[in-house]
């Protein structure tokens, strides 16, 4: 059987293990849905696009991308608005960063069709996988890693593309802690930093692991030459509401370029909100935590979509961040639109949702 788009073969699960989930209680990526969409890259050409029951790939032990890192991901998120139709929330800023991440670790290109077709197909064949709940949304994974089969440091001529999601609930329950972190670091410039590639994460891992046996959760990262200037979160880009103003690092070649970082700039400006993108120095943060003009420091990315932060630690010192009042909070504020934007109760004057 073939769908509509592309003629992406369908090959249907044959039982859903939906009735097994519970979609009130829904950790963070354990669940998968029912169905997979994988194309490969063959011979110079994309083949065989096609949905198939979410299983087990069959791997060559000299699959390159696991010895050579070619290997990059993307993740976005879909939702239910009121009236039951499924939203993608700026699904083509994640294909124009994919394929960003692909000409910088020299993979090759997805071609538009293939991604949207690919995320289109997948996304009405487990349509009920989307979850309806507040908070919750059907996060969506879709990566790319090299396949050719050899030893030697080169880039390989055949890819797999493959997209999968996960029904999620909230991300972190708590405000977290961030530490600032000024011994190791995540990217440096002339680097991959603003990649979406697996090997970013895996090298944050251990400087992770450190931050939360000192009782953090995150680890807030420095610049790679002085530690002196605010990049980034794990999985979020940094934002601060101090002197009346949204003030966030410029993004660089050291910093991802996030899909929520720029909704919520367009989003604060067309409220009236001065925003400011430019280097943020930590010691500039820390004074004003101090002094009382830096309101509110929050992460924003897809998983969490907006995250205040409880804790700042930076050189043995844990600096609270003020308990904004609620409502007026410009964190909760962008939150709650977002929130509505994307389950349809506010107008989408921005254009960010792309009905599947
Ligand atoms: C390192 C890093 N920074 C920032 C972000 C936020 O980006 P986005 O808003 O596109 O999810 C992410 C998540 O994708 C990330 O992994």
């Amino acid at each position: 059987m073939t769908t509509d788009l592309l003629n992406i073969e369908l090959r249907k699960a044959e039982k859903s293990r939906l009735a097994e989930v519970d979609f009130n209680n829904l950790p963070f990526g354990k669940h998968f849905s029912d169905h997979m969409f994988v194309a490969d890259f063959v011979d110079g050409q994309w083949q065989n696009p096609q949905v198939v029951p979410f299983d087990n790939f069959s791997l060559s032990p000299a699959l390159s991308s696991l010895h050579y890192g070619q290997s990059i991901f993307e993740g976005m998120k879909a939702y239910k608005n009121e009236q039951g139709e499924v939203l993608m929330f700026r699904p083509l800023e994640n294909f124009r960063r994919m394929n960003e991440s692909a000409k910088r670790m020299c993979m090759t290109t997805i071609p538009e069709e293939i991604f949207m077709g690919g995320l289109e197909t997948l996304l009405r064949v487990d349509a009920d996988w989307v979850p309806g709940t507040a908070g919750s949304s059907l996060y969506i994974r879709p990566y790319m890693f090299a396949t050719d089969t050899f030893l030697g440091v080169a880039p390989s001529k055949s890819y797999r593309f493959c997209i999968f999601t996960c029904p999620v609930g909230a991300y972190y329950t708590k405000p977290p802690k961030l530490k600032v972190e000024t011994e190791y670091i995540r990217s440096a410039p002339g680097g991959v930093g603003y990649a979406k590639c697996a090997g970013n994460y895996g090298g944050a891992l251990y400087p992770t692991l450190l931050a939360q046996q000192e009782g953090y959760d995150q680890i807030m990262w420095t610049d790679a030459v002085e530690h002196k200037y605010i990049e980034e979160s794990g999985t979020m880009n940094i934002m601060f509401y101090m002197n009346g103003k949204l003030v966030t690092p410029a993004t660089s070649d050291s910093i991802l370029k996030g899909v929520t970082r720029d909704s919520i700039l367009q989003i604060a400006r067309s409220w009236g909100v001065e925003v400011e993108e430019r280097k943020v120095s930590i010691d500039e943060v820390i004074q004003g935590i101090e002094d009382g003009t830096l309101l509110e420091a929050f992460g924003a990315g897809t998983a969490v979509v907006v995250s205040p932060y409880s804790v700042i630690g930076y050189k043995g010192k844990d600096y609270m961040l003020p308990e904004v009042a609620e409502e007026n909070s410009l964190s909760k504020r962008v939150y709650k639109f977002l929130n509505d934007l994307r389950t349809g109760r506010v107008e989408d004057t921005f254009g960010f949702m792309y009905k599947v």
